[in-house]
């Protein structure tokens, strides 16, 4: 059987099964405070969390053993959250990574579960339109020692770089100042088991890491084949706020309208899922949005580009271009809350009748709050 098999029938290489190892651990500094609380991979993009598209893209490549990389601090939410992996149609094996070392530190951590077999690595917190069906079908046509996948990006200083001669990778930098191409490193990597020497043999990088991007490096310094994959679809990383609203936008964008809901005197126009148990009351939703089980929503107006999470109110207040987590609630605002990400039970209100005017807070460790 070939690689990118139906779904149902397992992907492999030759004789051997291709694995999937997801990296769901990491501190998630530039989604703080949400963060504080809740793994990155967790925050949701369009209700579901970031990590479940990452195992269902393994799925639909028929790829059934899935190893999750998970810290120490956030493992028992993920664990809690994905479980043995059978509603995704895997298998999933945890692993714990003690300490954030590295990508590289994370294969080394998961060498046990990979064996000798290929595999898949896909960051936790990106988002792949196209899936990694074309990804695994590439690395079984040309069989390279590793393959990775690449995108253009407008600030390619901030991702790992590679530089090509046609069909080969040359070379890869991570993060470098003055990078040499706009060709950004996807978080999304194909290996065979040569990666494990490879990690072996490298030095931590200045950030203290065992970064992937130097392990790659070493396989192309040692005459192994890299190739590169571009990117056709849309790709995000979601580690920062606008990340996340843009990745929100884009999955709202190829929902299918539904509506479980209760509507009461109130209007839904375009793409929009409502939820079993969610009730409008004299309310406007114009999609593509999405709202949670058990949501309220009165006296309320929800923009395009929103996902209300379960058990939220909005409530004589407008939202847009938003993402509430459950238990959030808004109320009484004279302006409409845009671009934003309320966290778990976050309550934004104001008190109509109150004198003198003022604005009064209750707001965690590197919260933002912006009054435009
Ligand atoms: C990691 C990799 C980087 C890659 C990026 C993609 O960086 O080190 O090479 O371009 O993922 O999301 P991080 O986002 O962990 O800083």
């Amino acid at each position: 059987m070939s690689a990118g098999a139906r779904p149902g029938t397992t992907a492999s290489l030759g004789a051997r099964p291709i694995k999937g190892l997801i990296l769901s651990g990491g501190k998630g500094t530039r989604l703080r405070p949400i963060t504080h609380t809740s793994a990155k991979q967790l925050v949701p993009v369009a209700n579901r969390p970031v990590l479940f598209y990452g195992i269902e893209a393994m799925a639909n490549a028929g790829i059934t053993e899935v190893g999750i990389i998970i810290a120490p601090e956030t493992g028992d939410e993920i664990r809690a959250a994905a479980g043995d992996g059978s509603r995704f149609g895997v298998e999933i094996t945890y692993i714990v990574q003690d300490e954030p070392a590295g990508l590289a530190h994370a294969v080394l951590t998961a060498e046990p579960f990979l064996g000798s077999d290929p595999f898949v690595m896909y960051l936790g917190d990106n988002l792949l339109q196209g899936g990694i069906e074309d990804l695994v079908k590439a690395f079984d046509t040309s069989r390279p020692d590793a393959l990775i996948l690449l995108t253009p990006v407008p600030d390619p200083e901030h991702y790992g770089v590679a530089e090509l001669d046609g069909d080969r990778v040359v070379r890869l930098a991570e993060k470098p100042p003055q990078p040499r191409t706009n060709l950004a490193l996807v978080g999304v990597y194909m290996f065979t088991a040569g990666i494990h020497d490879a990690a072996r043999a490298i030095k931590p990088s200045g950030r203290g890491e065992l970064a992937i991007t130097d392990a790659i490096q070493h396989l192309v310094d040692t005459g192994a084949r890299v190739e590169p994959h571009i990117v056709e679809g849309w790709w995000k990383d979601t580690g920062r706020l606008d990340d996340m609203l843009e990745a929100n936008r884009l999955i709202l964008e190829t929902i299918h309208p539904s509506n479980g809901g209760d509507c009461i005197d109130s209007s839904v126009d375009g793409r929009v899922i409502i939820e079993p148990g969610a009730r409008l009351e004299r309310s406007a939703v114009r999609g593509p949005a999405i709202i949670g089980a058990g949501t309220r929503l009165v006296d309320a107006y929800v923009g395009p580009y929103t996902a209300i999470a379960e058990d939220c109110l909005v409530e004589g207040a407008e939202v847009e271009h938003s993402i509430l987590l459950a238990g959030a609630k808004v109320r009484n605002l004279s302006g409409r809350m845009e671009s934003s990400l309320l966290g778990r039970n976050v309550v934004v209100e104001r008190d109509e009748g109150r004198q003198p005017r003022a604005y009064r807070f209750m707001v965690g460790d590197n919260s933002e709050i912006g009054i435009l």
